[in-house]
């Protein structure tokens, strides 16, 4: 596709179409001259017959799935998608509570009902893997269930056991949709583990942009089953834009044609990982743990003295590395094919520096809770909303989403009862700096509740 849109920009043809600049900037920074739209000879992604087609083949081959469709919208896009295509109005669906947020919104819009598998804790503060015999328990308690979504890898690099749960999601009639967002690397290395589509999940979402050598917004909506195709590619149509970006398409492109150095980057962490064995206080989680994404950083603060947050703002303020998400009891370090020997190795002497410094210890308020909140609604049946001071809406029950951003899972639901604990641990991290993120205007001064 490069060499098309080359050809063409390079070309005398002047652009009566989109996009508005008509590749006619030139600041040396943002790529005007090779931004088109839908122009003839250039393929259409919500019905590709040419090279679009051609870039998601490959992605099809790459990925052991039957067909790929390219994401111009993030995973987001394809998310929605993924469980329109695969569900009617009213059907009950089983969605692992520390799925993205995308997916509760599709649960809303979709008017789905959704009964949640809680993961089994993997530390104090972090989800870790579905079970597949809580997933079967609740499979034989709500029978009719049509779709089944969990998230692997986590945001902390977390797999679950596919295989097993694919078998049981389909022993029960239901599908399963795996959330990979993370995961967009696997099937580029033996050493990652087997991706989603390998493992018999009949839908899968890979942003490729998270993990791999690729624009933000790339990503892909992948199936093994042949009679979801023609399903995904109308609910595509629902949430993609109608004018993608070639740009953006032309990257998915080099990202799968390149021959990315994998081998080094594996060794690249390997080394690093030894290095980070005489870490004290610090801690590296998860390390040579089966079926773990090695390529996420995990780096728990619980025994060092300081939070997640204050790691993370040491890192930024006295070394000038900014890392991709802290929590209160840990940080995440997201790597990439793309990242060098240098930017390791500054990563490892920070590290080793500020272990030094920590006085270890440190108090676990902030455990959460694995416990789901008491719902009393389903969020598309509240029509009505009011104002609540937040401190009192104790008993009351949620109008919006509350989560923390990064990663996005929520910690209450629309529908869902405000509890005593619930306000305080939402409370307490926002004391600690936590970005909570609620969707609606008024938090955290008030909060919106059913007005029943
Ligand atoms: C697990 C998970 N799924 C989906 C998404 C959404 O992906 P995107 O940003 O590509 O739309 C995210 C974003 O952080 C995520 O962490």
């Amino acid at each position: 596709m490069k060499n098309e849109i080359l050809a063409y920009t390079d070309g005398e043809a002047y652009p009566f179409h989109m996009p508005g600049h008509k590749r006619n900037i030139s600041d040396g920074l943002f790529p005007y001259k090779l931004d088109l739209t839908e122009i003839d000879g250039f393929d259409n992604l919500h019905r590709p017959e040419g090279f679009i087609k051609g870039i998601e083949d490959k992605a099809a081959r790459i990925y052991h799935a039957q067909r790929a469709f390219l994401l111009v919208n993030g995973a987001t896009g394809g998310i929605l998608s993924a469980i329109k295509a695969s569900t009617s109005r009213g059907d009950k669906i089983i969605v692992a509570r520390n799925c993205h947020t995308s997916v509760y919104h599709a649960a809303e819009l979709l008017g789905l009902r959704a009964e949640y598998i809680l993961p089994e804790p993997a530390t104090d503060d972090i989800y870790g893997r579905i079970s597949p015999t809580a997933l079967e328990r609740q499979l034989a308690d709500n029978p009719g269930v049509s779709l089944v979504i969990i998230t692997s890898p986590t945001y902390e690099g977390i797999c679950s056991d596919i295989k097993e749960i694919a078998q049981i999601c389909h022993s029960y009639g239901a599908k399963l949709f795996v959330d990979e967002a993370h995961g967009a690397h696997f099937p580029f290395h033996s050493a990652f583990p087997q991706n989603a589509m390998q493992c018999g999940a009949d839908i899968a979402v890979v942003s490729l942009h998270k993990t791999m050598p690729a624009l933000t917004q790339t990503a892909l909506l992948l199936t093994s089953n042949r009679e979801m195709v023609q399903p995904l590619q109308s609910a595509l149509s629902f949430f993609q834009t109608s004018s993608p970006s070639y740009v953006l398409m032309s990257c998915i492109e080099n990202c799968l044609t390149e021959k990315w150095d994998f081998d080094g980057y594996i060794n690249r962490i390997h080394r690093l990982e030894n290095s980070l064995r005489e870490l004290n206080n610090l801690k590296m989680l998860f390390r040579g743990q089966e079926d773990y994404d090695f390529g996420k950083l995990v780096i728990s603060t619980q025994n060092a003295g300081i939070s997640g947050i204050e790691l993370a703002d040491i890192l930024r303020k006295r070394y000038n590395i900014e890392v991709e998400m802290a929590a209160n009891g840990y940080i995440i370090a997201m790597t990439s094919v793309c990242d060098t020997d240098c930017g390791f190795d500054r990563l490892k002497n920070a590290l080793l520096k500020i272990d030094l410094n920590c006085s270890g210890g440190w108090s676990d308020n902030f455990r959460m809770t694995f416990e789901l909140p008491e719902r009393r609604l389903f969020p598309f049946e509240i029509t009505r909303t009011k104002a609540v001071d937040f401190k009192e809406a104790q008993g009351m029950i949620s109008a919006e989403d509350i989560f923390a951003y990064p990663p996005g899972i929520p910690i209450i639901v629309k529908g869902e009862v405000l509890s005593a604990e619930l306000i305080g641990y939402i409370t307490a991290l926002r004391g600690s700096n936590v970005n909570i993120i609620s969707s609606a205007d008024s938090y955290p001064e008030s909060i919106l509740i059913a007005d029943l």
